[in-house]
């Protein structure tokens, strides 16, 4: 199956005292999605915005927001996600008891949903909630951070998670978060990945634009 990649540079990377600036660069850009990375502290170690950053730039922009939620408990804040303008909302697995409510919460605000599991959780663990899934999201680091190496192990996972959706939910999509660079790009791609989230390589690259263009083209 030839699908289209997308690219998804996260806001994570960039000058948070210019984000807006971001945000253009992106609209000006061959990127699809932009991805917003939500901490909370205390899911992951690390802070940055919630849902008032989101709807305030939303104005700014056309692109698809993915929004990724680093957060316990989602399921208390989703609909305010959806509210402030998220295309998509990716919850992680080790955050919610009842996953499949989250994503019925998420389903009823008219917004796709996605699934996110650490690098220490067997991709088995998601079997079930595939079929009802818009999105699963194989981290290729620990979360919390821009910035890490690319865990190796991570393509592996996303081969099994590819198999699981061609035969669960086909028109689901595998997105790969952390550490892609030009190398890890297309390993993540011949291993099934079709969405590519990439924080440090675009915004420390001389020239982002070309940063996101060398991934789509890698
Ligand atoms: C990490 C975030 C990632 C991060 C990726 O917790 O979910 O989206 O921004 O950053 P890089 O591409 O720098 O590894
Ligand atoms: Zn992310």
């Amino acid at each position: 199956m030839n699908k289209e990649i997308i690219v998804a540079p996260s806001l994570l990377s960039a000058d948070f005292s210019c984000l807006k600036e971001a945000v253009e660069m992106i609209n000006d850009s061959a990127a699809q999605w932009l991805h917003w990375d939500v901490m909370d502290g205390r899911f992951v170690p690390n802070i940055t915005f919630g849902m008032s950053v989101i709807k305030a730039l939303r104005p700014y922009s056309d692109k698809f927001f993915d929004v990724h939620l680093m957060i316990e408990e989602p399921g208390r804040y989703v609909e305010a996600f959806a509210g402030a303008g998220a295309d998509l909302i990716t919850v992680h697995y080790e955050t919610a008891k009842h996953l499949h409510r989250v994503m019925q919460q998420v389903k009823n605000k008219g917004k796709q949903f996605g699934v996110a599991i650490n690098p220490s959780t067997p991709v088995g663990c998601i079997q079930d909630i595939i079929p009802y899934a818009d999105l699963v999201l194989v981290m290729s680091v620990n979360p919390g951070f821009g910035g890490q190496e690319f865990i190796d192990r991570s393509l592996e996972k996303l081969q099994t998670a590819r198999q699981l959706i061609d035969e669960l939910n086909p028109a689901c999509r595998l997105e790969v978060d952390g550490g892609i660079n030009e190398q890890t790009a297309p390993l993540a791609v011949e291993a099934g990945a079709d969405v590519l989230v990439a924080g440090n390589f675009i915004f420390s690259h001389h020239d982002p634009e070309k940063a996101i263009e060398i991934l789509l083209n890698n």
